[in-house]
């Protein structure tokens, strides 16, 4: 007879414990009675990075990494990528559902209308230096806007979290644009609200002294699909640091620069710059066979494959390769794709590879593509951070809203020494 529980008898003691399994889950509290002896604190488990805990419920983002599927609230990436605009699909993380038109178009507006950054703003980025790292003044400013909007800290009172929500989706890419516009010595570029979320992105990036700017529509349908792909990605690295920094009920521009700052690192979404590096050291095709030999030794990782989710090819990266042709029939093909294709051709057939299930992930392609688009190397993982917000800010507004979260407050397991007399400077 099948029943949703899981029976566990404890060796120490011989008592056995009937616990509830949910969702193929379950509770890890419902450990803590299980005790060897009444000072016992009881069981706990024990999962470094958190491989195999859920620390939420979400209706956001569904993937199944062993098929390699992508849905965005139920959508699949694939067609959400061939047939909606990056604001769309914004509107669809956040609320769930497929805007009306009506909706849609207010929408579009709030965001348009929010994409100005003060004054102040500009005189905090001339203070970095010109080859500061974009996302390093990145996580500076939004950390920054904290202090322009005060109100922000009412994370309670949905209408300022949505007020801080649009904001903060309007604002990240003219802070990017900025801080390239500062670091290339050129005079920052404002928004058009007559351009698209991304036409106005590649307006304030290269704008030089025409009067208007005109995005070339295939870069701007290019970075559409590019923005639609990264939008979210449930519990992943840094939305994990947005909801637990969050969690401490701080307001949302700190835990979005935090979660900014999990992203910078090469094993996420650091990766892409780290690809276009790696490329770049390795040079020509032939010297891929050697790379290759190198990483199975143990020096250093194929950047841009593996994951931890996905067992299969990244669905993302899929949509990227294919993508790429299009843009490099305007830009012309980037010399650096050959080497990819040929690392990848190598990787696939590898035992290494194979038998760890390592394929390449999103960040393998975007970095070919936006350095085509003549974005500088360094920006990469910038391009990553703005079409990520309002994942992150929607992951954050669920656990707000969730009965069930509290504080995050991992516990640990103690090794270290048992209490010790302190030793005097003289004799130690
Ligand atoms: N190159 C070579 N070997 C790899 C790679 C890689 N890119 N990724 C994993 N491995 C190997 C590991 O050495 C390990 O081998 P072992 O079992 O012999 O020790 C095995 O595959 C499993 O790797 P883990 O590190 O345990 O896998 P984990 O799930 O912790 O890591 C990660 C996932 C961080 C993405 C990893 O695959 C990696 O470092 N990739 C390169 C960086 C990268 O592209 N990051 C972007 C990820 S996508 C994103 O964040 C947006």
């Amino acid at each position: 007879m099948s029943k949703p529980t899981l029976t566990i008898t404890d060796n120490r003691t011989g008592r056995t414990y009937e616990i509830p399994i949910t969702n193929g889950t379950i509770r890890a509290m419902d450990l803590r009675q299980i005790r060897a002896s009444s000072d016992d604190f009881g069981l706990m488990t024990y999962d470094p990075a958190f491989t195999n805990t859920a620390s939420c419920q979400s209706s956001i983002t569904f993937i199944d990494g062993e098929r390699g599927v992508l849905d965005y609230r139920g959508y699949a990436i694939e067609e959400l990528a061939e047939k909606s605009t990056y604001l769309e699909t914004a509107y669809l993380i956040l609320n769930g559902e497929l805007p009306s038109r009506s909706d849609l178009l207010g929408w579009v507006h709030a965001i348009k209308h929010h994409t100005l950054l003060h004054e102040n703003i500009k005189k905090l980025i001339d203070g970095f230096h010109h080859d500061a790292h974009p996302m390093g003044m990145l996580i500076a400013i939004v950390g920054a806007l904290s202090t322009f909007y005060p109100d922000a800290k009412n994370i309670f009172d949905r209408e300022v979290r949505r007020e801080q929500i649009v904001r903060l989706i309007a604002k990240v890419p003219t802070i990017a644009a900025f801080c390239y516009r500062h670091s290339a010595g050129l005079p920052y570029a404002y928004p058009d609200n007559d351009l698209t979320y991304t036409g106005n992105f590649l307006n304030m990036f290269f704008k030089m002294t025409e009067l208007k700017y005109s995005p070339n529509p295939v870069l701007e349908r290019a970075l559409e699909v590019l923005f639609i792909l990264h939008a979210d990605h449930e519990q992943n690295c840094s939305t994990s640091a947005m909801r637990s920094v969050g969690s401490s009920q701080v307001d949302p521009y700190a835990a979005v620069a935090a979660a900014t700052a999990a992203l910078y690192g090469p094993l996420h979404g650091g990766a892409n710059e780290a690809v276009l590096r790696m490329l770049e050291q390795i040079g020509s095709v032939a010297n891929v066979l050697s790379f290759i030999a190198r990483v199975k030794q143990g020096e250093g990782r194929l950047m841009g494959f593996g994951h931890r989710i996905y067992k299969s090819y990244d669905p993302r990266a899929k949509i990227i390769k294919q993508m790429a042709d299009r843009v490099f029939e305007v830009m012309g093909r980037n010399p650096l794709l050959d080497i990819a294709l040929e690392l990848e051709r190598i990787a696939l057939e590898d035992e290494y590879f194979v038998s760890r299930k390592l394929y390449p992930n999103v960040d393998f392609y975007s970095g070919l593509i936006y350095q085509s688009m003549r974005i500088t190397v360094d920006m990469f993982p910038v391009m990553f951070a703005i079409p990520r917000t309002v994942g992150w800010l929607t992951q954050w507004e669920e656990m707000i809203e969730d009965d069930e979260q509290k504080i995050a407050r991992p516990r640990q397991i103690y090794i270290g020494h048992a209490r010790r007399p302190y030793v005097p400077l003289d004799e130690r």
